[in-house]
Parts: structure tokens; sequence; C-alpha cells
């Protein structure tokens, strides 16, 4: 079996590059165990969990990944109060994932506690700041991504220019390339395999864990993934929207974030109105509260990959098959060249 070793999975300490997302009210320590018994690094999602929330699910998870297991915890910097970074820093988890916001007060000293630091980003101008105050991985989320972020690049595009820009920053800076981890829109071998392709150290799985037997997502939700058809369609799979942000007084996301979440009855017809005004804010808010578990009304947060989801699995088996599967498409990848010696200059 052809198995795919990066310097990500070196410096990680991984048997695979798999990384499986922060994803608050999804990843619990079932789902971060699970991705850590398959060898990659399992992340908790914490959101605005309390300090203590992310204390005891940190030991669950920890508990249930086995003895080489490889536990994180997810942060999102707008969220971070004072007593979530001491008692992360507490925990003393093998990584800290940030994202979202002012990533420069937190870096330091997680680091400076022995932590890994992987920050995602949105921009190239974000991996420079990461990594000049010492970031050790860099996920790169393209647009496709499912929930939260900014992207305006795709991830076939990002990917390469962020492998590039963190080569050059690097070797300006007189050291090693920070690992650049691909996220958005993978949900299959065949996208993971393209990301090593494209330059990326690992890969980080996001709406494809969502439906698996171990993440906290409704059971309904999980059907609704399997069932949602393609992005490519007439009527797209998801879209990118503030709507259930506007209507959320809980969490107020940093201004030009958006989620992307699939497309129901709901989003066709308020998203065109963002920024509600007041009366439609209103009426939006009262038909959430009429039936909260009706999906054609509250949010799923899914990438644009969710078309490719045929079922609800194990996550172990899942991480598994998928980083089987993409190592061998890889090492077939190679049956496609002819010839070495063949002159494939391009005529023009
Ligand atoms: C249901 C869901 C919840 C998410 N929650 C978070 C979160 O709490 N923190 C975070 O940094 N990213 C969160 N994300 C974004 C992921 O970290 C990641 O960027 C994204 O899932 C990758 O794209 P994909 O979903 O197409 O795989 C979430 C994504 C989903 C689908």
């Amino acid at each position: 079996m052809a198995k795919i070793r990066s310097p990500f999975t070196q410096l990680f300490n991984l048997s695979v590059p798999v990384v499986g997302c922060a994803m608050a009210g999804v990843a619990g320590p079932e789902l971060a165990a699970a991705v850590a018994r398959a060898g990659g690094l399992g992340f908790l999602g914490s959101g605005t969990s309390s300090a203590e929330r992310i204390q005891s699910e940190y030991q669950a998870a920890v508990k249930a990944s086995g003895s080489k297991g490889v536990i994180g915890i997810g942060l999102l910097n707008f969220c971070i109060k004072p007593e979530v970074l001491e008692s992360t820093i507490k925990c003393k988890p093998h990584s800290v994932w940030l994202a979202v916001g002012d990533f420069k007060p937190f870096i330091k000293p997680l680091r400076d506690a022995g932590i890994k630091v992987i920050c995602q980003v949105t921009t190239l101008h974000q991996i420079t700041d990461v990594v000049r105050e010492g970031a050790d991985a860099v996920i790169v989320q393209g647009n496709e991504s499912g929930g939260h972020g900014a992207s305006p690049a795709s991830t076939l595009s990002f990917v390469p220019e962020a492998v590039d820009h963190v080569q050059q920053l690097c070797s300006s800076m007189g050291r090693p390339p920070v690992p650049i981890i691909a996220a958005g829109g993978i949900s299959d071998a065949r996208q993971i395999a393209a990301c090593f392709v494209l330059g990326a150290s690992g890969v980080a799985l996001g709406t494809r864990l969502v439906a698996t037997n171990e993440s906290s997502y409704s059971n309904a939700k999980k059907q609704l993934l399997v069932q949602t058809g393609s992005q490519a369609s007439d009527q797209p799979a998801t879209l990118r929207t503030t709507l259930y942000d506007e209507l959320n007084e809980a969490v107020r996301w940093p201004a030009g974030i958006t989620g992307r979440a699939i497309c129901n009855d709901f989003t066709n017809q308020w998203d065109g109105q963002t920024p509600l005004q007041p009366e439609p804010l209103d009426q939006a808010k009262q038909s959430l509260k009429v039936d909260p578990s009706d999906l054609q009304v509250v949010g799923t947060w899914a990438g644009t990959s969710v078309g490719l989801i045929k079922s609800v699995e194990p996550a172990q088996s899942l991480v598994e098959r998928l980083m089987k599967d993409a190592g061998a498409i890889l090492k077939a990848s190679g049956q496609l060249l002819e010839d070495d010696s063949l002159d494939l200059g391009i005529c023009t």
C-alpha cells in the first residue's frame, strides 16, 4: 500500500497527513478521537465553549484516541477569552488550531507553552503574518469550504500560490518552509491526491467528516448532507451567506466573514435581502422560531463537495480508506506519463 508522507507528518509526528477540522458543534471528543486513531490530527471545535468544557472534552478525546492518538484544540480568535486561553494551555494539547480574527495575541503564548500552532487563513497576507509570528503549519482555506470563512480564492488556485509564497517567505527568513495544509471542498480521495500534487503537505477535512457516525450534527442534518445534490447544477447545493449570522445574537462574526450552508427555502427567501432591514429581520427571526428542526429553515453548514458524499460512515475507517485510495491514485497517476524522454514542449 502506498502511504503518503510529507513534512507535515514528520513535523507533527502523524502517520497520515490528515487534519480533522475544528468544527464547533460537530467535532467533539468522539470525532476528534476517531481521526486520531486513523493516524491523523483530530481537532476539537470549541466555538464559544467555556474553559471547563474545553478541558473536559480534551480529556475525553485523549482517552478515546488511544496511546498514539494526536488531539488538538480548535479556537476562534475572536472568541478567545483569557480563561479559555489559560485552560487550553493547561491542557497542554499537541496542537492548537486558530482561525478568524487576530492571530497575533495567541501564537506566541501557545508556542512558548510547547504547543504547536496551526493557523487557518484565507489570504496570502495572513500567511505572511502568521508565519512571521511563528505558526508551525498553515491551513489554507479555499472558498469552497463549508461553514465560516472569507476566502476570495478557490482551493485549486490558493494552495499552489500559498506553497510558493511560504517557500519564498521562509527562505528569506532562513528557515524551512512551513507546511501548507489544504482545506475547502475536499471530500474524496481524488481531491486529496490532487492537493498533494498542488504542493500541499496535508489536507483538512470538514464537511466530509460531518457525515460520520461520530460527528455531533443531528442525524437529520447528516442525512441532508448525503441527499444534497451537486454544486454544479442549475440550483447549486450551497451558498455563502451572512443570513444565519445576522439572526444569531449569541455570536457576532467579524466583518467580511460569510458561512457556506446548504441552500433551502429559507435562504432562497431571505438571502437576496441581506443585510436584513429591521422589518424583514423580525420576520426572518419569527420563521426560524416556528420549527427549529425544519431543515428547510434552519442552517446546515456544508462545503461545495457535499454532492460527493454518498453515505454516513465511521470516521476512522473513512479516513483510512480515503488515504489508502489517495495513495493508490498518486501511484497510478505516474502511468499517465508515456515516456520520460518525450519532448512535451507545448506547441504555440
Ligand atoms: C459544520 C461546520 C462547522 C465548522 N466550524 C468551524 C469552527 O468552529 N472553527 C473553524 O475554524 N472552522 C470551522 N469550520 C470550517 C472548517 O474549519 C473548514 O475550513 C471547512 O470545513 C473546510 O471545508 P469543507 O467543509 O469543504 O471540507 C466549520 C465547517 C463546518 C462544515
